[in-house]
């Protein structure tokens, strides 16, 4: 039997999301799944840049000192007390252990506190959710997810994941920061080589070809990395010049971007899917953002219209309102998927 207060809680008004999956701590605070109210990100990137990527630990520690002052910082943006939330998200995996681990302790702790339920949620299914704050989200659609971790096809139907490919190796954004790396470039790499890329449209000097894979949908960077370590080492004189780089970088961009984006329209035509959804770091890509509104128009001639949805700047990268939307979503289509009794995954696959 739902009791008065259950039913109270099923029209859920303020959604707090919590992420900490890798070296960003947010929260956020939604106000009926559909606007922010506020969103706060503490990065830990200035930490690990000496590195030259995420060091774990020094990640987890970070979330650690950071949850408290985050969460709080949250509550008075949206103008709340701690009293007024009605559901917590947290993201469960996939990501680092230690630091989701702080993300999911904190959630259980303040829903037992408060005696309201908490959703663990998934990091990666957040990234596509975040589209969706505010806007009609499509039945079926084909998701495609680029981040640092992560390279995937997803058809997904009625709620449910379909994986239809993913990279054998690296991620793409993962490829982005190594060849920056090569390149004596800062990390995160991505955008550094986006802005180059941007100043050049030589993309003949340096061709990078498409891997052979098994899979139709599934994805490989490190050829074009081998390739591009190649060129790096036979011409290293020549990076100095800056044409040159950026002329580089345009290739290298140009070669992986028309990819991932043929493969997302020609995923989207076979399954038959009537839109396309983008979410992930990777998303922020002048180019592949670009490439992609620019297949969609070409292919609305003389096929089934696609709608494309593409995140703004701020839901690119990791936070906590995609966390909260995809928390109030699921809470919204059953109390059950509402449980105390989950953990930290740090392998968890999509759809699990
Ligand atoms: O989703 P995200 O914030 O963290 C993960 O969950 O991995 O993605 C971070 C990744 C980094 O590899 C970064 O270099 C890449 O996204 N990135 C970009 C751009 N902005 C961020 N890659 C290419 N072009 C960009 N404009
Ligand atoms: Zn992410």
């Amino acid at each position: 039997m739902v009791t008065v207060r259950e039913s109270e809680r099923l029209r859920i008004m303020y959604t707090l999301g919590i992420e900490t999956s890798c070296d960003e701590t947010a929260c956020a605070i939604l106000k009926n799944g559909t606007h922010i109210l506020s969103s706060v990100i503490s990065s830990s990137l200035a930490r690990h840049k000496p590195f030259g990527g995420v060091v774990p630990e020094i990640a987890s520690r970070h979330s650690l000192e950071a949850i408290d002052l985050v969460f709080e910082e949250a509550l008075q943006k949206a103008k709340l007390r701690t009293e007024d939330l009605d559901l917590i998200a947290v993201t469960r995996g996939p990501g680092l252990i230690g630091s989701i681990f702080v993300g999911v302790s904190f959630a259980k702790a303040l829903g037992l506190a408060l005696d309201i339920p908490v959703v663990g949620v998934n990091h990666i299914e957040a990234h596509l959710e975040a589209n969706f704050i505010g806007k009609k989200k499509p039945a079926s659609f084909i998701g495609l997810i680029v981040s640092g971790g992560h390279t995937s096809l997803v058809h997904v139907q009625n709620g449910r994941y379909k994986l239809l490919g993913e990279t054998v190796d690296d991620a793409i954004g993962e490829a982005y920061d190594k060849v920056a790396k090569l390149l004596g470039l800062e990390y995160p790499g991505g955008p550094v080589i986006d802005r180059l890329a941007q100043k050049s449209t030589d993309f003949g000097t340096f061709p990078f070809t498409k891997p052979k894979l098994d899979g139709k949908f599934d994805f490989s960077f490190s050829g074009v990395k081998t390739r591009a370590l190649h060129y790096y080492e036979e011409n290293k004189k020549k990076f100095r010049s800056q044409k040159i780089l950026q002329s580089f970088c345009a290739s290298f961009q140009e070669a992986v971007m028309s990819w991932i984006s043929d493969q997302t329209i020609l995923a989207a035509r076979e399954c038959q899917a009537r839109s396309i959804v983008v979410g992930g770091g990777v998303s922020a890509n002048s180019r592949l953002r670009s490439l992609l509104v620019e297949k969609v128009k070409v292919g609305a001639q003389h096929a089934v219209p696609l709608q494309l949805f593409l995140p703004s700047f701020e839901l690119t990268t990791d936070n906590a309102a995609m966390i909260a939307k995809l928390g109030h979503t699921r809470y919204q289509l059953s109390r059950r998927n509402a449980t105390k009794d989950f953990s930290a995954n740090p392998s968890l696959a999509i759809g699990e």
